[in-house]
């Protein structure tokens, strides 16, 4: 018959600085299916050390070990920690509950890393099978030591090992709750589990069949009983399911589990619990930790806001008729203009650019404008005005700004007529409530009729509404500067695809009414909408480079917060890591775990970042006036950049905390 453990010449040493310790010398034991043996010695002859190479804690330096018939020296860390999980339940001195949680959760923990799936049912019942049906809502600093213990034998029991092994069980109890946890063993030994027990114990040991007595390293004795009195009790209940699919297939060997890859639904879901605990367990501390990444995620998020907003405030505002315009202005070189446009070269755009439909000089300046007593400094501009009967056909033809009143028409434009249209700016500050329309106001000693109120421009709405007054070009440039000086020239194009063509033509037909040769530069700007918006958007990456700059150091202090905290995590949990290991967690379940920690403190810092941000976009709208837009391209921008770090950062101690050996992770103090 196949033994469920056979241990061949396994020694294992301990090396303390020069000092060894032969903790076992080439120890041989073998143990079948359905035993129930106590390993007794004294202090120090390396029970605890036994116990744990046969349940896969440890390994064994020389020697072999085959468990179910399978030699175990070559699986590996995947495939031991199946094992672990799914055949072997172990039974710790200290009990090793997780803190501050119930016991249904505690016992459902071996469920998490099996594969198998979570079954509350099941941990209900193996708590029932150890008399703890009334206690399953109880977190494990409310129960009593012998209920602890007894939470610790439903854990091991809940994946229906082959075997369970108990490393003092009693060892932490008195006389009446030993005998509790003696009963609830021996019962199910009698239900056909493998038990060993390692006892100081004799009382404990008196009560199984087969004693192995130890010493410095050695068995000593191996003695097997008569049947005790009452000990074999017929099957009731099937806990260890796994046991009886073990004796039905003794004449063979049982299939060890494969290493499982990946993880399941439930494991993810315990991962991110685990998270969240360890994050709200220290939330000023994770508040503190997440600092970096909230300062530095806020600072990308404002101006990436900002200049969303500004972008679409910018396009919202064009129209397609913004987008047909082309503006001849005069080159300025040390903010001089380098040659001043006149009239001549309007008709040379006209004669000479065929897709300038419509070409408008404009003149512009800037003038006191007084009202009643009221005086106030208004930028001047001029145009040509608009004929009644297209002003009625169109109720915004005056640049898609809502109109009080009317336009001034190009008959007033040629009669040089004393009419202007003002801004509600200005109107407001002139006129407060009252109405502009048909009002007077003196401007350079002329005094005007106002004829109508235009809405403010939306760029103005943007950067704050300046006075602005406009009249008919040749009032403006006969009148008011007394000059034939010319600004800049708007010309529109039939489409706006058109545009970069009438430049090109307009370029053309200025260069030849200058006379410039072929190597001569350009004495004049033609600038088209899109490459207005094309010059904003350098403009705001050179910003944007200086605020990714300071975010950058900011986020990477953040990061090294992160993985300073993360360090000191995996340090605290230590032993938790090795429980989790202990019940059959593979390394990738805690790498995974400690990641999953890192990403969501970075996550929260993201999220927090993002709102820092808004906040500053709306702070900034009062000096700007651009509502912050916050796409969702940001937030997707925000929590992917969060994780990198989280991941990055949080890689190294999660990796620590994944390479920990489980017994010295359990034997960390
Ligand atoms: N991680 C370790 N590093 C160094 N020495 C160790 C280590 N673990 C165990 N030992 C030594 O190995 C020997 C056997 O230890 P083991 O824990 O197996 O004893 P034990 O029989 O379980 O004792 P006890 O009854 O006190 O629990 C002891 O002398 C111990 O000092
Ligand atoms: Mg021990």
């Amino acid at each position: 018959m196949e033994a469920l453990i056979d241990i061949r010449k396994i020694s294992k040493t301990y090396t303390t600085g020069s000092f060894k310790v032969e903790a076992l010398k080439k120890v041989s034991l073998r143990i079948n299916a359905g035993e129930m043996v106590s390993l007794v010695g004294p202090s120090g002859s390396g029970k605890s050390t036994l116990l744990h190479i046969m349940g896969f804690l440890d390994r064994p330096d020389e020697g072999e070990y085959y468990f179910a018939g399978h030699p175990t020296a070559s699986l590996g860390e995947g495939q031991l920690a199946a094992i672990r999980s799914r055949m072997v339940g172990f039974i710790f001195q200290s009990f090793h509950l997780l803190k501050r949680t119930t016991a249904k959760d505690n016992v459902m923990l071996p469920m998490v890393y099996s594969g198998l799936g979570t079954d509350s049912h099941k941990a209900l019942e193996r708590l029932r099978l150890v008399g703890l049906a009334d206690r399953v809502t109880h977190k494990s600093n409310e129960l009593s030591g012998g209920q602890c213990q007894r939470v610790a034998i439903a854990r091991a029991l809940v994946n229906d090992p082959l075997i369970v092994l108990a490393d003092e069980p009693t060892g932490n109890l008195d006389a009446r709750s030993r005998e509790e946890v003696m009963g609830v063993i021996k019962d199910l030994n009698a239900r056909g589990l493998t038990v060993v027990i390692v006892t100081h114990d004799e009382e404990v040991s008196a009560q199984t069949r087969r004693v192995v007595r130890m010493k410095d390293g050695e068995i000593c004795s191996d003695e097997l009983r008569p049947p005790l009195p009452g000990a074999a009790a017929g099957p009731e209940v099937t806990p260890g399911a796994g046991a009886h699919e073990l004796s039905g297939r003794m004449g063979g060997a049982a299939r060890l589990p494969k290493a499982r890859l990946g993880f399941t639904p439930s494991e993810i879901g315990e991962q991110f619990k685990v998270a969240f605990k360890a994050i709200w367990n220290h939330k000023m501390r994770s508040a503190l930790t997440v600092l970096g990444i909230f300062i530095g995620v806020g600072a990308i998020i404002s101006l990436m806001t900002i200049s969303e907003g500004f972008m679409k405030s910018l396009l919202s505002g064009a129209t397609e008729d913004d987008a047909k315009k082309v503006w001849v202005m005069p080159r300025h070189e040390h903010l001089k203009a380098s040659r001043r446009l006149t009239y001549a070269d309007v008709e040379a755009i006209k004669s000479g650019a065929p897709l300038a439909e419509k070409v408008t000089p404009i003149v512009t300046g800037s003038a006191q404008a007084s009202s009643g007593g009221r005086h106030v400094d208004a930028d001047i501009q001029s145009r040509e005005g608009y004929t009644l009967e297209a002003q009625k056909s169109k109720k915004d033809i005056f640049e898609n700004r809502k109109l009080q009143g009317r336009f001034f028409t190009p008959g007033e434009n040629l009669s040089r007529a004393r009419v202007a249209v003002i801004n509600q700016t200005l109107a407001k500050s002139l006129f407060g409530s009252e109405s502009a329309v048909n009002s007077e106001m003196r401007l350079k000693d002329i005094t005007f009729t106002i004829v109508g109120v235009a809405e403010d421009h939306q760029a103005e709405q943007i950067f704050g509404g300046r006075p602005t007054v406009y009249i008919p070009l040749n009032t403006a440039s006969k009148r008011v500067f007394g000059s034939t000086r010319l600004d800049y020239v708007e010309v529109t194009a039939p489409t706006p695809a058109d545009a970069p063509e009438a430049r090109r033509q307009i370029i053309l037909a200025l260069r030849k009414e200058h006379g410039l040769r072929e190597d001569k530069d350009d004495d004049f700007e033609v600038k088209t909408f899109e490459a207005q918006i094309e010059l904003f958007k350098t403009k705001m990456g050179q910003l944007s480079l200086v605020v990714y700059g300071i975010a950058g150091i900011s986020l990477l202090v953040g990061g090294i917060g992160i993985m300073n905290i993360m360090l000191v995590s995996v340090t605290e949990r230590t032993r938790e890591i090795g429980l989790r290991k202990a019940l059959g967690a593979k390394n990738s379940d805690i790498l995974s775990q400690f990641l999953i920690e890192a990403v969501v403190l970075c996550l929260i810092g993201g999220a927090m970042g993002i709102g820092l941000g808004v906040g500053l976009g709306w702070v900034m709208y009062f000096f700007i006036k651009v509502p912050p837009t916050l796409g969702a391209g940001t937030i997707t921008f925000a929590f992917t950049f969060s994780s990198l770090i989280g991941i990055s950062f949080g890689f190294w101690p999660a990796l620590r905390a994944a390479m920990l050996d489980p017994i010295e992770a359990l034997r960390y103090e």
